[in-house]
């Protein structure tokens, strides 16, 4: 398998992360996701906006323009010539000897990698999947796509040793996100999903559904906080992701949402998601 170093194309197996990378010995940097399909990338600008973004939380220095990640991306493609994909990116705040605050004269490291898309999750895709409520045990900048991801690991492998596919989790009694997904409800017809805030990433997908899928379907979306017992109350569930796509949530905490299968709502919104991609 191929990947990218600083702009060089690389095989992934070789010895490409040295000892003293901050990204590696702190979690000190940020990443993106992005999906291919049939040999391009989707919505890639958004994703890179969110990737300056997430930089200037960390005050890591941008060195690399909106064009130059673009023909890295065009070139793993090209290279590799996997045409449904998934490109991981990710930028660190460079190799120095470790110490906590931040090094002087320090200069960022970026590598990618190219994988196939997961067929595996194709299937939740169609039938739903299994959710459950774990706690939110993350630090409080959720918004920032940083390669700190411990508490979203253990949250979804405690979902997964329950038989789950994705854990939701709850802070203070709200339901923010899942570990790897945004998350939704459907309640009379209305869509409702946690507010934009440090507590959650602001989706690509989560946008999209917001600002243009439901838009375009007139159907009504709002940004407000939820609680558990609202959720159990709901006719319908899903998360959204850029691997995730739109995924129904059918069972949550083992108890049927809803009538126990893919609503209405959620499948129009997928639907119209899967025309966005073609
Ligand atoms: N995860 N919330 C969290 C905590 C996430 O990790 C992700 C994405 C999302 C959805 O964001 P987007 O729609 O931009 O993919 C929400 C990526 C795909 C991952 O970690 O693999």
């Amino acid at each position: 398998p191929i990947g990218l170093v600083d702009g060089k194309i690389i095989d992934i197996s070789e010895n490409i992360v040295p000892m003293e990378d901050r990204g590696h010995q702190f979690g000190d940097g940020v990443y993106e996701v992005t999906k291919v399909y049939n040999g391009h990338c989707f919505a890639l600008q958004p994703h890179m906006d969110r990737l300056y973004r997430s930089l200037r939380e960390l005050a890591i220095p941008a060195v690399y323009t909106y064009e130059e990640l673009t023909e890295f991306h065009e070139l793993l493609i090209k290279k590799s010539g996997i045409m449904d994909a998934a490109i991981y990116l990710q930028i660190t705040r460079g190799v120095s000897p470790r110490t906590h605050s931040f090094p002087e004269n320090v200069v960022p490291r970026l590598t990618m990698s190219i994988r196939p898309s997961s067929a595996a999750i194709d299937k939740n895709k169609a039938e739903g999947c299994k959710a459950m409520l774990i706690p939110d045990e993350r630090w409080l900048r959720c918004d920032i796509k940083s390669l700190n991801l411990l508490g979203n690991v253990l949250g979804k492998q405690k979902a997964k040793s329950a038989g789950c596919w994705e854990g939701i989790q709850v802070r203070d009694g709200i339901v923010t996100e899942g570990t790897s997904s945004n998350f939704f409800v459907v309640k009379d017809d209305v869509v409702w999903t946690h507010p934009k805030c440090n507590l959650i990433l602001t989706g690509v997908t989560r946008t999209l559904v917001i600002e243009k899928i439901a838009s375009d379907l007139g159907i009504v979306v709002v940004e407000k906080k939820f609680d558990e017992a609202f959720v159990k109350s709901a006719q319908e569930a899903f998360i959204s992701g850029t691997s995730t796509e739109i995924t129904p949530i059918v069972t949550l905490n083992n108890q049927p949402v809803g009538s126990g299968s893919v609503g209405p709502v959620t499948h129009k919104i997928q639907k119209a998601y899967w025309m966005l991609i073609d």
